[in-house]
């Protein structure tokens, strides 16, 4: 995964868990085909958000089946206790919430120490000022748009000005930061997020739809390199 959306390439991360999890291996094969550029693996804890989803286990398991980048997006309320098992499970980016990290530099530390991408998950109340001094140490801040918790949930574009404006900061300051858009990602606004800066694009519902995984990253793919009308 690179930084910055100069080209205008933007990246693919399907969320795993909402797909049909009794056939994980055949979703991950599916991905796999449809050449995205990573994972995107929610892990919810019943605490932060409410419901549970896939943890440790089932990460060790997708770890074993695939090479794709897995980008792990954790919604719990203890990163700091967990953020090593999900390292040691293979994550390749960890992403864990500003609003639950007791010692948030630390937890940034501990992943790149480990040789891996660190990332910050941002709740749509939550400004990105906030993160400011986190930044030379971060690959990734993923902007909500959302309320975490499920999938399928119709998209804030109240979050659009956060977006374009931690976009136009990081340009100017020159970091090299992966700008991740996370919830409710459609055909419909696929565009307009690349063209607020958005670098990374997850998207749950918007990819497991009932039909081809393919055809629609294809679709996803083609909607964001196309600039809103
Ligand atoms: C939100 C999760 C998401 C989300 C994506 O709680 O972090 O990654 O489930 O699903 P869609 O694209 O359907 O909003
Ligand atoms: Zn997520």
């Amino acid at each position: 995964m690179t930084a910055q959306n100069i080209n205008n390439v933007i990246k693919i991360a399907p969320s795993i868990a909402a797909g049909r999890l009794l056939h994980l291996g055949d979703e991950i094969k599916r991905l796999e085909e449809a050449g995205v550029d990573a994972i995107h693996f929610d892990v919810m804890d019943g605490h932060f958000v409410p419901l549970l989803t896939i943890g440790v286990p089932f990460l060790e398991q997708v770890r074993e089946a695939t090479n794709l980048h897995l980008d792990v997006h954790i919604m719990v309320t203890n990163p700091d206790d967990v953020v090593d098992d999900y390292l040691k499970a293979g994550a390749d980016t960890l992403s864990f919430h500003i609003e639950a990290a007791r010692h948030a530099h630390r937890l940034c530390t501990r992943i790149k120490q480990a040789g891996r991408r660190a990332g910050i998950a941002l709740n749509p109340a939550t400004h990105w000022q906030n993160i400011e001094f986190l930044l030379p140490e971060l690959d990734q801040v993923t902007i909500m748009t959302v309320n975490p918790g499920y999938s399928r949930q119709q998209h804030l574009t109240s979050m659009h000005p956060k977006i374009r404006e931690f976009a136009n900061f990081c340009r100017a300051q020159n970091y090299a930061i992966d700008i991740c858009v996370d919830g409710g990602v459609n055909l419909g606004n696929a565009g307009t997020l690349a063209q607020l800066g958005a670098t990374i694009l997850v998207a749950g519902g918007a990819v497991f739809n009932g039909g081809s995984t393919v055809d629609a990253v294809q679709a996803l793919r083609l909607a964001a390199a196309t600039p809103p009308a």
